[in-house]
């Protein structure tokens, strides 16, 4: 009888788009994802914790694979493995078949050791070493994705030496600022990534000089979390001026819902038929189109719970967890915005249960600085010591940029699908942190 009343419980409804695929309100009145229970998963694996979901990782992979060959038979899509650089969700990636992007010698040697292909990769990044050029044409990667004429250097250098043919995309700053946050908006004329136009011509003609080196076409990222696409036509109108290529590559940058008052984002499908549509009307057909999402194909797959370790009212009320900067970054560095919730007070059917026991507080992290929240003006159901918080949409950013502030050993990567519970990334000792001493 009390299992009937309870099985008519639902996640609550504004929720459902900051949760991953197939989350539920179980019948015990607790949230469920990749059909485990995440109280349960908090008492197994302890928190702080990121729990992956598999299903919904592969089905946006699979989502932006079916968009961009649905717009254009040719079109490639490429994981921005800088998002969640993790041997697991590369092994999953690889595994639906798309390319990887990286952005230093690491994420190169996680990638292969994921599965990719080398031929499927491409090496990025604004200042890479000797040794990284060197290890990625040791590697026999796709594409090196050239960022500045000291590269060019190094790299027309290390192909002449090695005597190897590498393919290359030039990487543009087109001077197209999206509506973004200022440390993740990168194309504009003031950016360190790139090449201006100006300095784009001559990069292309000595890369064209050079026997060695195959140009394939044209790179540039504005930016992420975008809303708006736009500023995607703009910035290639801007890149015509260098000439016709085979391949232009429109990074990533599609944004994502962090919290049920945000607006939804383009979906994927809007994402690819609007890029490709911008090549097409600039280009005509038969242009090689690549896209490099991140954010857009990790961040909903992952949840992190912690547990509440105090309650304290002063002005406001603070609600102190076990982990906090040193697992999620972004709302310090991008005033960053996400929901959170009680993992067993999530049950809302009619949008008013709890209503009389709401708290607003604020999430804060257990680092020794005052920046340490994580969610300001939460509205939390009567939230006590050793309750599980969980918060969504942390698949991107999060583990990536994961620290050991104050000697926080880094949470663990558990995977769930079909109930099924493993330990992708194990959580970090505390000898772990000693283990560089010498
Ligand atoms: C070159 C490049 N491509 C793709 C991405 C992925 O961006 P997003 O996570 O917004 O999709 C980034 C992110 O910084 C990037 O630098």
């Amino acid at each position: 009888m009390i299992r009937d009343r309870m099985a008519v419980v639902h996640l609550h409804p504004r929720l459902a788009p900051v949760y991953p695929l197939g989350t539920r309100v179980n019948e015990a009145g607790r949230l469920e994802v990749g059909g485990c229970d995440t109280a349960e998963l908090a008492r197994e694996f302890g928190t702080p914790a990121y729990i992956v979901v598999e299903d919904d990782l592969r089905s946006r992979a699979r989502a932006f694979v079916e968009a961009f060959r649905a717009a254009s038979p040719t079109a490639e899509v490429v994981f921005a493995s800088k998002a969640f650089p993790c041997t697991a969700v590369y092994r999953v990636l690889a595994d639906e078949g798309i390319g990887c992007d990286v952005a230093s010698a690491g994420e190169l040697a996680s990638a292969l050791r994921g599965g990719f292909d080398p031929r499927n990769i491409h090496l990025h990044g604004n200042a890479k070493t000797e040794e990284e050029l060197a290890y990625a044409l040791e590697s026999r990667v796709g594409e090196i994705v050239v960022d500045n004429h000291d590269e060019i250097d190094r790299l027309t250098a290390l192909v002449a030496a090695r005597d190897q043919r590498q393919r290359v995309l030039i990487r543009v700053a087109p001077g197209v600022s999206p509506d973004t946050h200022p440390s993740i908006s990168t194309g504009g004329p003031n950016t360190k990534f790139g090449f201006n136009l100006e300095d784009a011509r001559s990069a292309i003609a000595r890369l064209q000089a050079d026997r060695r080196i195959d140009l394939e076409g044209i790179h540039f990222h504005i930016g992420s979390q975008i809303l708006d696409l736009a500023p995607f036509g703009a910035a290639l109108r801007a890149v015509c001026e260098l000439g016709d290529f085979g391949a232009y590559n429109l990074g990533g940058g599609l944004g994502v819902q962090y919290t049920a008052d945000q607006p939804a984002p383009p979906s994927i499908a809007e994402y690819a038929t609007a890029k490709v549509a911008f090549v097409q009307e600039l280009f005509g057909p038969g242009k090689k189109v690549i896209d490099e999402p991140g954010r857009a194909l990790t961040a909903h797959s992952t949840l992190t719970l912690y547990t509440v370790q105090s309650v304290k009212r002063n002005v406001a009320t603070w609600v102190a967890v076990d982990g906090g900067m040193s697992d999620n970054l972004r709302p310090m560095l991008y005033d960053a915005r996400y929901e959170v919730d009680v993992v067993d007070r999530m049950a809302d059917p009619d949008g008013a249960a709890g209503a009389d026991t709401e708290v607003v507080c604020h999430v804060t992290g257990k680092h020794c600085e005052s920046g340490d929240v994580l969610v300001r003006d939460a509205r939390l159901i009567d939230p006590k010591v050793g309750d599980v918080l969980v918060t969504p949409v942390t698949g991107a950013y999060g583990h990536a940029m994961a620290n050991t502030d104050n000697g926080s050993p880094r949470p663990p990567v558990i995977f769930v699908k079909d109930g099924d519970a493993r330990v992708a990334v194990r959580r970090e000792t505390r000898e772990d942190l000693f283990a560089r001493d010498v």
